[in-house]
């Protein structure tokens, strides 16, 4: 009944690191070339939940365009556009809110956990799952990417389409589907304990996937591990070498078990290992950071990409929402 479309959002807060490229990106890619189509949207109206600096912003979009077409994201069979290009997304939000409740909403633990002060919840953060839900109806979305952690918003815009059908009898919008993501998180490259993070001040934490490839060397050998040289996995026991080997085997998927075996055949410490790992990352990315290097270089090719996302975008946005607002009397 409903035509197979995948939404893939990624809030544009720079260039993409190494575990938004494993957790997502790469998926993305891989979906978008086994012939599914794909509605990539930079998600700049919910970055901004946490306020930019407008020249920042601006750069970011951009920035995280340009890696997404240079890491295989094809804009002739991929809708790649700015959400804030189409009203479209704030105007359903809108439309869609008052199908629901404050408490509803407060249930949803993901501001919760950015919040320390209850008194203090920035109201954009609070709507944050509304602005996501009607993202994903907008396109009539059936699959999303997405993990774990995305749960409860995807129970929300299941609650809101069932709203909606409640109250106007129509059955307009697909239930979409959760297509999990089941690699292991990638995490902090000094602090192991934690998740990989753009919002993590320490730079040396992360390798963002356009770096220089001496940065990329350099993070990848200062990576924290602990005092065994040997190559083993244990993500509890120790979390630095396990990260490191999940990357392995995040960049040639190949399973953990044979990557050990290899290394410890091979007679591999973690420092050779390590200089294994730091060759395969630069070898994978040194095509694609040449090619965003041009796309960085040829703005108005760039800005063009994006206007015609953002017209290919609309007519699908147009369409649901003059429909949706047909239905509720407009
Ligand atoms: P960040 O947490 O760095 O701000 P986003 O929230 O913009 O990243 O996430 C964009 C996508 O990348 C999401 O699909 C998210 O699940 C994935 N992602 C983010 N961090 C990681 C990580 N450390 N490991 C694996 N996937 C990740
Ligand atoms: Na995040």
């Amino acid at each position: 009944m409903f035509q197979r479309r995948v939404l893939c959002g990624i809030q544009p807060s720079s260039v993409p690191h190494i575990g938004n490229y494993l957790g997502a990106i790469k998926k993305w890619i891989d979906l978008q070339n086994s012939g599914d189509n794909l509605v990539v949207m930079l998600a700049d109206l919910h970055a901004v939940t946490i306020p930019r600096e407008p020249e920042t912003l601006r750069k970011s979009v951009l920035e995280t365009a340009a890696s997404l077409i240079a890491s295989g994201i094809d804009p002739k069979r991929s809708i790649i556009y700015r959400q804030s290009d189409l009203y479209h997304h704030t105007q359903l939000s809108w439309l869609l809110g008052t199908l629901t409740t404050v408490q509803k909403v407060g249930h949803i633990p993901t501001y919760k956990s950015k919040v320390k002060d209850e008194s203090s919840i920035p109201l954009g953060l609070f709507l944050y799952p509304i602005l996501q839900t009607a993202d994903i109806l907008l396109f009539k979305t059936t699959h999303l990417p997405i993990g774990e952690d995305q749960i409860p918003h995807l129970q929300l815009c299941t609650y809101m389409i069932e709203k909606f059908y409640h109250y106007y009898k129509k059955n307009i919008f697909p239930v979409p589907q959760m297509m999990a993501t089941e690699t292991n998180r990638i995490r902090s490259l000094r602090h192991p304990e934690q998740k990989m993070s753009k919002s993590d001040i320490e730079e040396r934490s992360r390798i963002d996937i356009m770096d220089d490839e001496k940065i990329i060397q350099e993070r990848v050998m200062k990576a924290l591990t602990d005092f065994n040289a040997h190559v083993s996995y244990d993500r509890e026991q120790r979390p630095g070498v396990s990260n490191l080997i999940d990357i392995y085997a995040g960049m040639t998927d190949q399973p953990i078990e044979s990557i050990v075996a290899e290394a410890q055949k091979d007679n591999m410490n973690t420092g050779a290992f390590k200089k294994r790992l730091a060759q395969i990352i630069i070898e994978h990315f040194r095509p694609k950071r040449a090619e965003y290097l041009k796309l960085m270089n040829d703005r108005s090719y760039l800005l063009s990409i994006l206007d015609n996302g953002r017209e290919r975008a609309k007519e699908i946005a147009d369409s649901t929402l003059n429909e949706v607002k047909d239905i509720m009397g407009f």
